[in-house]
């Protein structure tokens, strides 16, 4: 099945690209063509197609979703920001909190350096500049109002750790704080460069499951070398089980969908009256365009439909768990509570009629005991996908790469567990299978961003049409 679609969809894309190599006959891709040409049509891997999902989300889950997620419950998201980087310590000073303060405060900066006039000086400025930038761009505004801290003390917290996908995040920890997740939206904040380069790095090198003979660098931000490497990485990626292909697809998938947001919500303008935020077509362009990234860009936007197919599957899956009686959306106003559960199942009763997700048959369905292994290779790759967020420098794309990846985590959790969530008990307590209020935030957050993704997507073809 998956082989049939992954060849028409080659075939498509060869069809593409052929017409797009030769431009003398036939009219000129426009922009949008050659970022969105490929992208459309059946996925790989499942049957479904792109333009049902973008009708799907865009006019009938977005704007539920998005409503659902301004609701306190979903808003509050506690995280520990302070965790060092388990795997080196050569952390960007900018931007990192206890260093970054240190050097950006210009009353601590001697005047000498401040001073443009000597060379080396007018370095340490730049970077003074830069870190204050960043500073301010990537700070996490930590504001709650008296009444929410004491609401959120009463939040019951009842966990469960066994099988977290995810480094459970020490939120008992005196470091661990609330987060107001709508006053710290994930938008452009300047941190990139060979610190955010290195993150991806590790996460695509180690952690996809990579053998020793692939020498092509996964990360796409690595340049490729040549074609042959090209073709035996994706030779590889073919061989692999179902699973860890999947694996790949859904880190490229995070990856592109973060990009997405960024050039959706760039810094346009920075002046001290105001910051515009906005649409920045070059960068998106910079990423996503076929030409320009060497057919990559297509590939990438199929990730992140894919990315956005497997957390639907997940919360079609865990409907049980959230339809007992006994589950509620805790925040101590009763009303709100049960409004905001009508919400919920709402939703959730809407993505279980969507028809398209995938084979039943085909993911993390094996025996038994090839699932297990599989499962628990998964885990200790989450896992450790999880405490290289700690090493993000940047504080606001550490929130939000540490949300994402637990809410990743979360619904990888749910996919293992289907057996589980199936037979569990209508009501009383759920021994086999618990999702804690954590792993809830995270994962209808995380489904959020995907969501919006796919809804920023449409507007970047907008606003390519208007362009060529
Ligand atoms: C858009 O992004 C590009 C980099 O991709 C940058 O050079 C350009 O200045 C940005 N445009 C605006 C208006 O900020
Ligand atoms: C976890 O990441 C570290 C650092 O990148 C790497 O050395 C290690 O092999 C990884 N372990 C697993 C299980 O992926």
């Amino acid at each position: 099945m998956g082989r049939r679609w992954g060849f028409l969809i080659g075939l498509l894309g060869a069809v593409c690209l052929l017409r797009s190599g030769h431009g003398g006959q036939q009219p000129p891709e426009t922009a949008a063509q050659r970022c969105f040409c490929q992208v459309s049509g059946y996925l790989d891997d499942c049957t479904c197609d792109v333009e049902t999902i973008d009708k799907f989300n865009n006019y009938r889950l977005f704007p539920r979703l998005q409503k659902l997620l301004e609701s306190d419950y979903f808003r509050y998201y506690k995280v520990n920001l302070k965790r060092p980087c388990p795997f080196w310590n050569d952390i960007s000073q900018c931007g990192r909190r206890d260093c970054a303060v240190r050097p950006c405060q210009s009353d601590e900066v001697p005047d000498g350096i401040k001073s443009a006039s000597y060379k080396y000086s007018e370095e340490a400025n730049n970077l003074i500049e830069e870190c204050e930038q960043a500073e301010r761009l990537g700070a996490v505004d930590e504001s709650l109002s008296e009444e929410t801290q004491k609401a959120v003390l009463q939040w019951t917290k009842h966990d469960d750790s066994s099988d977290n996908f995810c480094e459970a995040d020490d939120i008992q920890s005196p470091d661990a704080e609330y987060v107001d997740l709508l006053l710290n939206p994930e938008r452009y904040t300047g941190y990139k460069g060979p610190d955010a380069w290195k993150i991806w790095n590790v996460i695509y090198e180690e952690n996809c499951f990579k053998p020793q003979t692939i020498k092509r660098p996964l990360n796409p931000l690595a340049s490729s070398q040549g074609k042959s490497e090209e073709n035996t990485f994706y030779s590889w990626l073919e061989g692999l089980c179902v699973e860890k292909r999947a694996f790949y697809r859904l880190i490229s998938g995070l990856h592109a969908s973060i990009n997405v947001h960024l050039s959706a919500r760039y810094l346009l303008q920075d002046t001290w009256l105001e910051k515009i935020w906005g649409h920045n077509i070059t960068e998106f362009q910079q990423r996503f365009d076929g030409i320009l990234t060497e057919g990559e860009g297509p590939r990438r936007l199929k990730n992140l439909y894919f990315l956005y197919l497997i957390e639907l599957r997940a919360l079609s899956k865990v409907v049980p768990f959230f339809e007992r009686p006994d589950f509620q959306l805790f925040t101590g106003n009763k009303v709100q509570d049960e409004e905001n559960k009508m919400l919920l199942l709402e939703i959730l009763h809407e993505i279980k009629s969507f028809p398209l997700h995938f084979d039943e048959n085909s993911f993390f369905a094996g025996d038994k005991k090839e699932a297990n292994k599989l499962k628990e290779e998964f885990r200790l790759h989450f896992r450790n996908i999880s405490r290289i967020m700690d090493c993000v420098g940047c504080f606001k794309c550490r929130l939000w790469g540490k949300l994402q990846t637990q809410g990743l985590g979360t619904a990888l959790k749910i996919l293992f567990s289907e057996k589980l969530i199936a037979n569990m008990p209508e009501s009383g307590p759920s021994y086999e299978f618990h999702l804690t209020r954590q792993e809830i935030v995270s994962l209808f957050n995380a489904f959020g961003r995907i969501s919006t993704s796919v809804k920023e997507l449409e507007n970047f073809r907008n606003l390519l049409q208007n362009i060529h």
